[in-house]
């Protein structure tokens, strides 16, 4: 079957062994097939770019299912099926008023695949409310549940990215929500303007969630109407005495402190300034509100988006002395 529905980018790879799961026991039983190649494990397909036809028995992972596991006045511990689309998930917390995914508002891709690059954006990542995660090892199929340090969460990093890559299949994710005195993270320079310019003073989690939305819609393509899989670079980090000469040269490039000797450089401002920004080479473009973004007019293979996202990268090696390195996973 043709996977192009079931990848963002719109790539119209086909795949020989196709299987949907629905339940644990689908699971179990498609593990337990003998004789097939290596799994594929497909969530919401929004971080991958695949760039040939797939010989895998490809699993797609369509478990439902959202539920209050415990509450008090205070907290609400929530169980998300690993199907779930992310973004309709957190609609579904913030109409019960539950506080902590306010700002992750409009990600796209499944619940499931959000802790292998503990996603985020305007200030929060998935881990701030992350509580556990429970998984199938694929060689015994037997269910485990990590903790949040067993996840070992990083910056679009996890367990899951490293030492557990290819041996566990996410089945459902547990969060942390607050029910009141919630927390808002509104320091987020855009998150402010968007605020500032809706004369909101004193915003609610779904006002949050709104300027959110407005934000990523006027920046980021929505995957339904124009390929993509949103950022398709890190922004790379760089120590001091790297961040100190390219700031001599680059004085007015914008940049996030991490520590004391780490720097984070937005790689769609090197990529701008290396002149990519709304360019189109036959189907396969970079976007033109968000360079860090790399789109499929309608027919990119996989093979000429890699081709433009190594021309990028050779270009802004060369400008800036600076490595980007893809986040979206390639799949060759
Ligand atoms: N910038 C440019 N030109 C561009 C894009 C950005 O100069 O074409 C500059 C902006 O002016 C700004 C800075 O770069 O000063 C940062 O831009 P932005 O706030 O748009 O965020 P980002 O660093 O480019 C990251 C995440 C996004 C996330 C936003 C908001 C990564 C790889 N990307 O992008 O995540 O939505 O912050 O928090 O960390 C994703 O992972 O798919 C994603 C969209």
């Amino acid at each position: 079957i043709s996977l192009k529905k079931y990848n963002t980018f719109g790539i119209d790879a086909k795949a020989k062994f196709f299987c949907e799961i629905n339940s644990i026991a689908d699971l179990k039983k498609a593990l337990s097939l003998q004789g097939y190649p290596t799994l594929f494990i497909l969530g919401g397909g929004s971080n991958m770019l695949i760039t040939k036809d797939l010989e895998n028995l490809v699993l797609h992972i369509n478990l439902k299912g959202i539920e209050v596991v415990s509450e008090n006045k205070d907290v609400a511990i929530i169980k998300v099926s690993a199907g779930e689309n992310w973004h309709n998930m957190v609609l579904w917390t913030l109409d019960r008023d539950y506080g902590g995914l306010e700002n992750l508002s409009l990600i796209p891709g499944n619940t499931g695949t959000a802790p292998i690059q503990n996603i985020g954006a305007y200030g929060v990542e998935l881990k701030d409310t992350f509580l556990s995660c429970d998984a199938m090892e694929i060689a015994t199929r037997e269910l485990k549940t990590f903790t949040k340090e067993e996840c070992q969460f990083g910056y679009r990093d996890s367990y899951f990215k490293n030492e557990g890559l290819g041996k566990y299949i996410i089945t459902s994710v547990s969060f942390k929500l607050t029910k009141r005195n919630h927390k808002l993270n509104v320091d987020y320079g855009a998150i402010i303007s968007e605020l500032q310019n809706n004369g909101i003073g004193n915003p609610s989690i779904k006002e949050v969630s709104n300027a959110v939305i407005s934000i990523r819609k006027s920046k980021l393509p929505d995957p339904k109407e124009l390929g993509n899989s949103g950022s398709f670079f890190k922004n790379p980090v760089v120590d001091k005495q790297q961040f100190d000469n390219f700031t001599k040269l680059n004085p007015t490039a914008p940049f996030y402190k991490v520590s004391e000797n780490e720097f984070k450089i937005p790689a769609g401002w090197l990529i701008e300034q290396c002149g990519y920004k709304g360019k189109r080479f036959g189907d396969a473009g970079v976007h033109k509100n968000q360079a860090l973004v790399l789109v499929n007019y309608g027919n990119a293979s996989g093979a000429e988006i890699i081709e433009l996202a190594e021309n990028i990268i050779d270009s802004v090696s060369q400008r800036f002395g600076i490595m980007i390195s893809p986040e979206v996973n390639i799949i060759k």
